[in-house]
């Protein structure tokens, strides 16, 4: 099995996610980082990328640069991360699938639905990955979950309840600092401030763990700063193709809240909650028994939740080993097509293009819907209506 190699665009000095990623590529040794386009600024991605051990000539200045210098290798990377703002997502993603990489994209895939559906198509039509980080699925109790429910631990799932609510945003004093105004600009943003940039995950999170696709919603969407013209709380019902209900809270002014990311599922014989902040617990109950926790690396967990756990019970593994998941399935995905054969299927969870794209037809269903008082609209983008 020879090592892969990987490049990153966006990520740069100072950036919020760009070391998880460094960190979860790197973790099990499968992805060698060799290239890299990691700032807007073109010096100071260079600097940035040479200080972090690139060769001069794969430290890039800019992602059109590093498409033309990787291209034309033999050596070219295997896969390709776009952790840049969302606006240009959706151009390097296309750019690099036609390339003939395969590519990790930041969320969200896209700005809309209709690029969404593009991207789609393109990863089909090359045969190239493109995966989503949607990195909160990486954690090893997410996958037990996912794996609980679809052999019927819980029976026929009634209802879904998810959160993304943290506080972050909610200092109105500082509501006009400019690193927090464009997130709620139309303009910058697109149709959707918080419920884009969080409560996606929650909703992915829904229909990973429930194998349920998110059908229709209605919305209840607020500005409880009253200069933003985009949501910065929403409230979202919605029914998913196996016939759950779900229950979708998120916000960016939950004073006290941290992350705030957190799974409810309960079925016709039992209930499951998990919290991003405490990832190594998972908490059932058996319809009429005790409350059990189940903890991560414990004896008898799924194969799915087993291939995502490192270290032993009772020391915390947290989100960049979520992220860490991720790379660990893209590079058996790899492999496997590199060696022609069938992929480890304990493997294959991680978040596809199409996930990206029903997030977005989500964005702007919740969008429309909000605009008219929670009105129940379609939530499938329309190539899977
Ligand atoms: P950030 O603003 O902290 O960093 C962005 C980085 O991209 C900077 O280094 C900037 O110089 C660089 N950049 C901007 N335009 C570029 C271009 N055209 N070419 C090359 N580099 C460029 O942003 P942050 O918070 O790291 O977010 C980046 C993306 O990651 C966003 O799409 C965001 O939604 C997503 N994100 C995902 C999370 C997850 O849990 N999956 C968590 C946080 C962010």
């Amino acid at each position: 099995m020879t090592k892969l190699t990987w490049g990153m665009i966006g990520g740069g000095e100072g950036s919020q996610i760009g070391p998880a990623h460094r960190l979860g590529a790197g973790l099990d040794g499968e992805f060698s980082f060799m290239a890299g386009a990691l700032d807007h600024r073109p010096d100071a991605g260079r600097a940035y990328g040479r200080a972090l051990g690139l060769d001069v000539d794969r430290s890039y200045g800019d992602w059109r640069e590093m498409l033309d210098g990787e291209r034309t290798r033999d050596d070219r990377v295997d896969l390709v991360t776009v952790a840049t703002p969302n606006a240009t997502h959706f151009e390097i993603t296309k750019a690099f699938l036609e390339g003939g990489f395969h590519v990790l994209c930041e969320k969200p895939m896209t700005m809309t639905v209709a690029e969404g559906e593009e991207i789609v198509n393109i990863s089909k039509e090359t045969g190239k990955i493109c995966a989503v980080n949607y990195g909160y699925s990486g954690y090893s109790l997410v996958r037990h979950m996912k794996a609980m429910v679809a052999r019927g631990d819980i029976g026929k799932i009634r209802v879904v309840v998810a959160e993304f609510a943290h506080g972050h945003h909610a200092d109105a004093a500082d509501a006009d600092n400019p690193r927090v105004r464009w997130r709620y600009d139309p303009a910058q943003a697109g149709v959707s401030a918080q419920f884009a940039d969080c409560g996606i995950h929650a909703m992915h999170m829904a229909s990973f763990v429930t194998g349920q696709e998110v059908e229709r919603l209605s919305a209840d969407t607020i500005s409880a700063i009253g200069s933003r013209v985009l949501e910065d709380d929403a409230m979202v019902n919605f029914r998913m193709s196996g016939g759950a209900a779900g229950r979708l809270w998120t916000s960016s002014v939950a004073i006290g809240r941290q992350h705030g990311l957190t799974l409810q599922v309960f079925g016709e014989t039992g209930g499951l909650r998990w919290a991003q902040e405490q990832p190594n617990q998972l908490y059932y109950m058996p319809l009429g028994q005790r409350l059990q926790v189940i903890e991560r690396g414990e004896a008898g967990l799924s194969p799915e939740a087993d291939r995502a756990s490192r270290v032993t019970i009772g020391h915390s593994e947290g989100m960049p080993l979520a992220f860490a998941n991720i790379y660990k399935d893209l590079a058996e995905a790899i492999q496997a097509r590199k060696e022609g054969r069938t992929m480890d299927p304990a493997a294959n969870l991680y978040p596809r293009a199409e996930d990206g794209l029903r997030s977005m037809a989500a964005v702007f269903a919740v969008a429309e819907s909000g605009k008219a008082e929670g009105k129940w609209v379609d939530a499938r983008p329309p190539m899977f209506r």
